[in-house]
């Protein structure tokens, strides 16, 4: 294989050189990626999966999660070997001396720029090349923790990859076919993910909670319980990480977190939800704007009200939340000026290629330092859905709203999604109250 032309590029605080793509690609950067550009396929649009990536791991190494000593990592899905290069980089040390990290990719092109890469960067890193497919190389087993970030959906590796994880692991699944979990392309929907999901402003939480319900049966067919780490929808992905155990008594109670969201939920309805522990908001006499039911309430499936079956507990944990700290964040991911020297980028763009790096992490995790302090069964409230539930003239600021809520005893937040929209559990005669009050204190435009 021939180097030939290579472009330096700099990601959170890892260098890496990649062949220059061959013609301009006007989505390059925004869309799903440049493949069949570059003879190894990177996407920047994906910088911010991967620093999520880099400070999951810090946060798990720097708790119990894991057993002590040596932790298998499978980068699954490697292509150019960029995320494995940031977990060895930017970790410290003493963390990153702990991973035995290798990196599969099924073309032998991907694993000639892993390789590429660490001889020019970084020599001394001890990453191991896997070349092949996924669903039969995963199968040597024992990982602590799989990266799996595929093209388009994840479905057909997640059963052999959760079969392949040792007894307590960690499991990061990407996802970019959008269109069918959010239900758009309503025959992948359910032919992939067993699901229908309503199109409409809750579509990305849903589907959400599809790719995490199908990551939760297919581990409780192996005998594993799943809890969500973390789930996230940024532009074109959306992503799941979970901790995995081995757990006969916990798959079996898988069915605890699966159900559907109703939409416009009858008095009935939501009092299921609230008797099943569904639905804090309470107030089954409210007409309020969705609501879960459990997997055995009765569904007619052609209610066009419904989505699911999906996963109806928390998507996140607070500990994880909590964790991406803004200040350790900047102290991991952004490079000094000496090592992007040492790198070779020039010494007129370090400012900016610094400055870069810093507000690319800062949005990576924006809002999750808020979000760890809401309850963890909290609602996503899209502020302009809340009419005609409540009888607002326009839609209330959603800062506003979470102030209100959280200074009358029930902390919410605003959420980090892309609709309007705030967390909170608090009970609904409250977000009503309040709702109105804070829309007529703020003027209209
Ligand atoms: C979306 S890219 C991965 C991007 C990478 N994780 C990153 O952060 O830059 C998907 C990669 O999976 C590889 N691939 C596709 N099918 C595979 C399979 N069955 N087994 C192993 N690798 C596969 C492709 O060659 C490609 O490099």
């Amino acid at each position: 294989m021939e180097e030939g032309e290579t472009t330096l590029i700099l990601e959170g605080a890892t260098p890496s050189i990649l062949p220059t793509p061959t013609e301009i690609d006007e989505h390059f950067g925004r869309g799903p990626g440049s493949k069949g550009l570059r003879e190894v396929f990177h996407n920047p649009a994906m910088s911010g999966n991967r620093t999520r990536s880099v400070l999951l791991l810090h946060h798990i190494l720097s708790s119990s999660s894991l057993p002590e000593g040596k932790i298998r990592v499978l980068d699954g899905l490697g292509a150019s070997g960029i995320r494995s290069r940031r977990w060895l980089t930017e970790l410290p040390s003493q963390m990153s001396n702990r991973l035995d990290i290798h990196v599969c990719d099924i073309l032998p092109e991907s694993l000639f720029w892993v390789e590429k890469n660490v001889e020019k960067f970084h020599p001394d890193l001890p990453l191991k090349l896997i070349q092949g497919d996924l669903r039969t190389r995963v199968l040597d087993g024992g990982w602590h923790w799989i990266d799996l970030d595929p093209y388009g959906s994840p479905i057909p590796f997640i059963d052999p990859v959760i079969q392949a994880l040792s007894r307590d692991a960690i499991l990061e699944v990407s996802a970019t076919d959008t269109a069918a979990l959010t239900g758009s392309s309503k025959g992948p929907t359910m032919r992939r993910y067993g699901a229908f999901v309503r199109t409409d402003q809750w579509a990305h939480d849903s589907g959400l909670r599809v790719l995490m319900a199908n990551v939760a049966r297919t581990a409780a067919r192996h005998d594993r319980a799943i809890m969500p780490l973390l789930s996230v929808w940024e532009s074109h992905h959306m992503r799941v990480s979970v901790s995995v155990k081995r757990s006969k008594q916990g798959a079996s109670a898988v069915e605890k977190n699966i159900g559907w969201r109703v939409v416009n939920p009858t008095r009935e309805e939501l009092e299921s939800s609230i008797e099943a522990g569904l639905h804090s908001h309470g107030c089954p006499e409210c007409s309020q704007p969705f609501c879960f039911l459990p997997f055995r309430h009765p569904i007619d499936h052609h209610d066009r009200r419904v989505s699911g079956p999906l996963w109806t507990g928390p998507l996140a944990s607070s500990e994880a939340l909590s964790s991406f700290d803004p200040d350790l964040a900047e102290k991991l991911c952004v490079p000094d000026t000496a090592s992007l020297s040492a790198w070779g980028f020039p010494s007129d763009e370090h400012e900016s290629l610094i400055e870069n790096s810093r507000r690319s992490v800062h949005r990576a995790i924006h809002r999750f330092s808020e979000e760890a302090k809401v309850a963890p069964n909290s609602s996503l409230l899209i502020v302009d859905r809340l009419h005609p539930y409540i009888p607002l003239n326009g839609p209330p600021s959603p800062t506003k709203l979470a102030e209100a809520l959280t200074e009358n005893g029930h902390p919410s937040c605003v959420a980090s999604y892309p609709n309007p929209a705030i967390l909170t559990s608090a009970p609904w005669t409250l977000i009503h109250d309040l709702a109105l009050e804070v829309s007529t204190a703020t003027p209209q435009t």
